[in-house]
């Protein structure tokens, strides 16, 4: 399959560097949200990104220029209508995201791959409220995305082997690494880092150590980048709440049970980065 126009749904974190790394690989891009104001806020963002790389003389002038052009931005998923690949990352959560994969099943055309890049949540089910399940898959890029390698590939009951052929061939176009895996709650990546991040905020909670202390732990005892409570506010500790309630959900095992402080983070808006304050402040 020749993939040469796609669109990304979302311009959060996620969706905004999947845009650039789809703009950067050559790829025509639409990236879609709700509001004018969303999308220029992570256009924004790659604008800034691309600078950047320019200063560090990673990529030209011309190339940055060039990237901006093969991005559009648009709040209407009717322009799928010329995409071969539809990438979602809106926020995790089941209902929005079927939702937007009904819309976007009537307007791409027939041919076109929808992929999601939920954290946690069943590809399988999400393929199942389509009318193409065999060319729905996962597609799990890891924050920040302009950075990291990996790209889990997550296979519905549903996917066909021709849709997950096309997924690894442009995950290596992007310069990634794919790694397969099954449609099970987490994945591979999520089921293994959240119970450590959840277990991290309730070394906290339990007064065991401060968020610095616990962090300083890890990051100096194990030689993580960033310690899980630093890692849990540049997630967004909204996105790690989603992801620790489809694992116990999913599994019904008291040990996903997410922490009552993330719940109350969560409750008091306290989202991590991207609200100025998480269990840190940013602003
Ligand atoms: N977006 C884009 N690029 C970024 C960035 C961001 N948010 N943050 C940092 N970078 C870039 C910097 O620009 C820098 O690039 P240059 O060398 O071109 O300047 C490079 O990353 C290194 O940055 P820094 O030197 O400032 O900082 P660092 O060495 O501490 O690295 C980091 C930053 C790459 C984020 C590193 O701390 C790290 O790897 N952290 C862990 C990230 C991680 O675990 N990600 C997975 C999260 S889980 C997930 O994604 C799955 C899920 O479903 C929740
Ligand atoms: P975010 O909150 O930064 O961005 C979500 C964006 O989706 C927002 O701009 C919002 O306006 C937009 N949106 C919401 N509903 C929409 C709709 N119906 N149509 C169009 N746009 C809509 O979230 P994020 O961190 O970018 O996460 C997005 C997805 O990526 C989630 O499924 C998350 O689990 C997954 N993910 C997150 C990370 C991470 O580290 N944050 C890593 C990998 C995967």
């Amino acid at each position: 399959m020749n993939v040469k126009t796609m669109m990304v749904i979302g311009a959060g974190q996620m969706g905004a560097g999947i845009a650039q790394v789809f703009a950067q690989a050559g790829f025509q891009v639409k990236l879609n949200d709700l509001s004018e104001d969303a999308l220029q806020k992570g256009k924004s963002g790659i604008e800034k990104r691309l600078s950047r790389a320019v200063e560090k003389e990673r990529i030209s002038e011309g190339e940055k220029a060039a990237t901006l052009e093969r991005l559009q931005t648009t709040t209407k998923l009717e322009d799928s209508y010329d995409c071969d690949l539809v990438i979602e990352a809106v926020v995790e959560n089941m209902d929005v995201k079927t939702n937007v994969f009904q819309t976007l099943d009537k307007h791409a055309p027939s041919h076109a791959i929808l992929a999601s890049n939920t954290s946690s949540l069943p590809i399988t089910e999400i393929a199942a409220v389509t009318e193409r399940p065999s060319q729905v898959i996962g597609m799990h890029f890891m924050n920040p995305v302009p950075v990291m390698k990996l790209v889990e590939i997550i296979r519905a009951l549903q996917t066909s082997d021709e849709t997950y052929e096309a997924i690894e061939t442009i995950t290596k176009q992007l310069s990634k690494t794919p790694v397969e895996v099954n449609d099970f709650p987490g994945f591979v990546s999520n089921r293994v880092l959240m119970p450590m991040i959840n277990e991290a905020i309730y070394t906290v909670y339990e007064g065991v150590a401060t968020p610095e202390a616990v962090d300083e732990v890890m990051k100096l005892g194990m030689n993580h980048p960033m310690g899980p409570l630093t890692l849990a506010d540049f997630i967004g500790l909204d996105t790690c709440l989603y992801i620790m309630e489809v694992l116990h959900e999913g599994f019904g095992d008291s040990k996903y049970r997410p922490c009552p402080l993330l719940r109350q983070y969560v409750k008091a808006g306290w989202l991590g980065k991207k609200s100025g304050r998480g269990f840190y402040q940013y602003s």
